[in-house]
């Protein structure tokens, strides 16, 4: 797959991302079945399928279960090959989400990811939205932090994944990246994304395939072919743990690419 700017930061990736929920977290998801975490032979063969069919792109967050845990100790030299996101914000743990915005816990929070993910840096650092994006991005310290993060090089860039308009606008006039939802369904945050195209940022879209709800593969074409219609989308980060479904997004992606949706 032939790479894309991650607007102007420099980083460029493929079009398509794989999504790291379902490596490490199988509680309060909203997945449409329930399923077992993958073993590590899996995550090593789902890691190295997903390098050989083009993706250099990784999502992952401290909240998404053991997935950091597990990228850190399966990638090994491998780390280099790939452009990590992750996320600050929110935590997960006995089976609960908790949000923490504040200037410290962001910079203990990349810091940790940093450990666990065996990296001296970070490609991409989104704040974790809690749906409140506009008072997270006014009245709380992650914004600085993630700016003197990558003022000290631990960063190369920072971005929110948010959940408003209004908040996505913001994210557009002050940071590198945006991660918005856009799907065949939900369409309310296209503005983010003309927005993010005039001013040169970064843009990551997620929950393309609705989650897995959406329909067979004539579902799955209609989808990248509407993501991908959207001006500036650098990436679709789509979550799989399935190497069948793998294989089939970037085939069906690379026909819409090239014009025989
Ligand atoms: N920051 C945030 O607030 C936030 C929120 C949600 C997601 N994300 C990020 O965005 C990624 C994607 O979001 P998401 O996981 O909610 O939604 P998604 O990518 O729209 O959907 C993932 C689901 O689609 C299924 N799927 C994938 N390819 C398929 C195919 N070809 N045919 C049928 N089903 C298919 C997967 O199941 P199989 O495993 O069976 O393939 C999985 O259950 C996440 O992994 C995460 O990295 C971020």
């Amino acid at each position: 797959m032939e790479l894309r700017p991650l607007g102007s930061t420099g980083i460029e990736v493929s079009p398509l991302g794989l999504g790291t929920v379902k490596l490490g977290r199988n509680q309060q998801v909203k997945y449409p079945s329930a399923f077992e975490l993958p073993s590590d032979d899996q995550v090593t063969r789902l890691l190295g399928l997903a390098r050989e069919l083009g993706i250099n792109l990784l999502d992952t967050a401290p909240a998404y279960g053991s997935s950091q845990e597990r990228l850190g100790r399966l990638l090994g030299r491998a780390r280099g090959e790939w452009v990590i996101v992750s996320k600050v914000g929110e935590i997960f743990e006995d089976g609960q989400s908790r949000f923490d915005f504040s200037f410290g816990h962001t910079v203990a929070t990349v810091e940790q990811s940093l450990a666990t993910l065996k990296t001296d840096y970070l490609d991409c650092v989104l704040i974790h939205s809690d749906g409140d994006d506009l008072r997270i991005l006014e009245h709380e310290g992650a914004l600085d932090a993630l700016r003197e993060l990558k003022r000290r090089g631990l960063i190369r860039a920072h971005g929110m994944s948010s959940k408003t308009v209004e908040g996505g606008l913001c994210v557009v006039r002050e940071m590198d990246v945006v991660m918005a939802t856009c799907n065949l369904e939900y369409n309310a945050e296209l503005p983010v994304l003309e927005a993010a195209h005039a001013q040169r940022r970064g843009v990551l879209i997620k929950k393309g395939l609705m989650s897995g709800h959406v329909q067979g593969e004539q579902g799955v074409r209609r989808s990248f072919a509407h993501v991908f219609a959207q001006p500036g989308v650098s990436s679709m980060i789509v979550g799989t743990i399935n190497p069948e479904h793998l294989r089939d997004n970037v085939r069906l992606l690379e026909q819409v690419l090239e014009g025989g949706a």
